[in-house]
């Protein structure tokens, strides 16, 4: 792990050691290293996706359950049964639902909940499947009752049950549907009630990339992007990236850039570690706000325990964002513990950021 800074700090008088702010005081405007993507983003994503299990990089599990799963679906000549993936954002829930489709040859209706507001949105797409075709629904967590309650016999049964009028002169009528596979997403699954959660078949995590796997994806999208970049210059990109493909290849974009401008040719490891030093992108993919919410709990809170409302308020970001975007990936790299009193900085964030690690926690660091 790389250290911002490796000065020593000069001890306090009650022998704690003297903690400074190692944060810009304003977040940048642009972020870089949020994983949801970018408004226009999706048709500059869209280039580079893979289209095939073939050409996918990592996920290994995952593709291993869904290859077998098609292939069963293929032999029986049945659709795949209904699928939830769930996990943090941009790690390829809705391009993983793409290539279901195309391996087994069906549409891809792809939409998300807030759009689904209300039921005759979901109504619509429903009626208009044709047999074998996947419709992804991202945010699944986010579906209103009432469009809740349409699928329930849609995903059972292919029906969908409609009532004609109101009060006691009120109809119920059955319309079948063509069978099909729902792909649901979500960053929430625990936020999903349990009787649309039962519903579905199979249900899948997707988890965060390891950096030989994004430095792959660089590599293939470089080529794509026809630009040229070698494999250290993949790896230094890879990472900075939070396990996470969309920013990966969001940091590729703006390290070409870079490279163009500067006239450096081929991107390697010396031109990405700049230019991303530039972007402020930190050398283990952290931002602003990771580190602010770091130093809060290190200086404000010495280390915690401390709630997610305190972060919150600290950080400027709402509690969700805080608990499905932030905290997945600094638990994941090992610098957030959470605990059943509150957050809890380890030794490793104290390291990163340039803080003196508590001593009691000093034993604890490799
Ligand atoms: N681009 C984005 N995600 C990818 C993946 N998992 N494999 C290959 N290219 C990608």
């Amino acid at each position: 792990m790389a250290i911002i800074s490796s000065k020593k700090q000069p001890p306090e008088p009650n022998g704690q050691p003297k903690q400074r702010r190692p944060v810009a005081s304003s977040p940048p405007k642009e972020n870089l290293l949020q994983p949801e993507a970018a408004v226009d983003e999706g048709k500059q994503e869209e280039s580079i996706r893979p289209h095939r299990f073939a050409d996918y990089i990592g996920q290994k599990d995952l593709k291993d359950v869904l290859e077998i799963a098609i292939k069963a679906a293929k032999s029986r000549g049945e659709v795949l049964d209904h699928l939830l993936l769930y996990g943090p954002p941009g790690l390829g829930k809705t391009t993983m639902a793409m290539i279901l489709a195309s391996e087994m040859g069906v549409n891809c209706k792809i939409t998300s909940a807030p759009a689904l507001e209300r039921p005759r949105d979901i109504v619509g797409l429903l009626v208009n499947l044709k047999p074998g075709d996947v419709l992804f629904i991202d945010e699944i967590h986010r579906l209103s009752r009432m469009s809740e309650e349409i699928l329930y016999p849609a995903m059972e049964d292919y029906r969908l049950d409609i009532t004609i009028g109101k009060g006691s002169s009120a109809k119920t009528r059955s319309i079948p549907l063509s069978k099909y596979t729902l792909v649901g997403a979500t960053t929430r699954v625990g936020a999903l009630t349990s009787p649309l959660r039962d519903r579905f078949g199979l249900i899948q995590k997707l988890r965060f990339y390891e950096v030989d796997e994004l430095s792959k994806i660089v590599l293939r999208s470089a080529q794509l992007l026809q630009t040229p970049v070698t494999e250290d210059g993949a790896t230094e990109i890879a990472r900075r990236a939070r396990g996470t493909p969309r920013i990966a290849n969001r940091l590729l974009k703006r390290v070409r850039d870079y490279a163009q401008v500067k006239l450096s040719g081929e991107i390697n490891e010396k031109v990405a570690a700049e230019a991303l030093q530039l972007f402020q992108v930190d050398p283990c993919g952290l931002d602003w706000t990771d580190r602010r919410m770091l130093s809060v709990i290190i200086e404000n809170f010495n280390g915690g325990p401390v709630g997610l409302e305190t972060i919150a308020a600290a950080t400027g970001e709402d509690t969700q964002t805080i608990e499905e975007v932030y905290e997945p990936y600094l638990m994941q790299i090992g610098y957030l513990s959470r605990t059943t009193r509150g957050r809890v900085a380890t030794p490793a964030a104290y390291k990163h950021l340039g803080f003196k690690p508590p001593n009691e926690q000093l034993s604890l660091l490799p």
